[in-house]
C-alpha cells in the first residue's frame, strides 16, 4: 500500500478490524490491525529488529515510539515500563484509534497516542524508539528527526530502525555530521541497521 493512504485513513470499522497474535515485550498477545495501516498482517522485520536490539526501557518519564503505526513499540514500552508515560505518535489517524484500541484490550493505561500537533510542547523523552517514516523523503524525514531528537533530554537517548539499502548509513552520516549528534550503530541484521542517536550538540 502507498504510504500516501498512512496519511489519510480514518479509524477502521468493526469490519475492517482484525485480530492478529504477536509477541510484545516477551509476552504472547492478541491485537487488532486493519489495512491502511503499515504492516497489518505482522509485526514489521525492521521493527523486530529493533526491539531486540534497545535496551530497557527507562521505568520513568516520558516515552516516546514516532510513527506508531498500530503500536508494537509503544505497547512494548508501555508494557515494560508501567511506571512510564509511552507517548504513541502518528500522523494516521486509524494507527492512533488502533493503539488506543490495543492499549485498551491489553489493560495497559501509559499510553497515550496523539497526532505530532497534540503533543504538548514541553514535552521531554527520555527514550524515542522509531522505524520511522523513511518513505517520506529525505527532507521531510531530516525536518522530523531534527524536530524530536532536539527535544529529547541531556541524557535521553533514541534507537532509530533503518533498512540498509533505504539510506541507513547516509542518515547515520546526517545524524553525526549535520545534525551534530552523537550516534552509535548498535545492531545490524536482516538487512537493517539500529541506530543509538544522542540530543544534537546545540539543542538548549
Ligand atoms: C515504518 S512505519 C512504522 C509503524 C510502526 N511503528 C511499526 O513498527 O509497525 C512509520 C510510521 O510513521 C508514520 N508517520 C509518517 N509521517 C509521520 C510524522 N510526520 N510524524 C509521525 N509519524 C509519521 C506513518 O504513518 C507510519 O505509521
Amino acid at each position: 500500500m502507498p504510504e500516501d493512504h498512512y496519511f489519510t485513513a480514518v479509524p477502521a470499522s468493526d469490519g475492517e478490524r482484525r485480530t492478529l497474535h504477536v509477541v510484545l515485550a516477551g509476552r504472547e498477545l492478541e491485537v487488532e490491525t486493519a489495512g491502511g495501516v503499515f504492516s497489518p498482517d505482522h509485526v514489521d522485520l525492521g521493527t523486530r529488529v529493533l526491539l531486540r536490539s534497545v535496551p530497557e526501557p527507562p521505568a520513568t518519564g516520558d516515552l516516546v515510539d514516532l510513527g506508531c503505526g498500530w503500536g508494537p513499540v509503544a505497547l512494548t514500552m508501555a508494557l515494560l515500563s508501567p511506571a512510564a508515560r509511552v507517548w504513541a505518535v502518528d500522523v494516521n489517524e486509524r494507527a492512533l484509534d488502533l493503539v488506543r484500541r490495543n492499549a485498551r484490550r491489553l489493560g495497559v493505561d501509559n499510553v497515550t497516542a496523539v497526532a505530532p500537533q497534540d503533543v504538548p510542547p514541553a514535552l521531554r523523552p527520555t527514550a524515542l524508539w522509531s522505524n520511522p517514516p523513511i518513505r517520506v523523503g529525505k527532507a521531510a524525514l531530516h525536518e522530523l528527526l531534527g524536530t524530536w531528537l532536539a527535544r529529547l533530554t541531556p541524557d535521553g537517548e533514541a534507537h532509530l530502525v533503518v533498512q540498509r539499502n533505504l539510506g541507513a548509513d547516509s542518515l547515520h552520516a546526517w545524524l553525526h555530521d549535520g545534525l551534530g549528534c552523537p550516534v552509535e550503530r548498535v545492531a545490524s541484521a536482516k538487512g537493517f541497521r539500529v541506530l543509538r542517536v544522542g540530543r544534537p550538540a546545540s539543542a538548549e
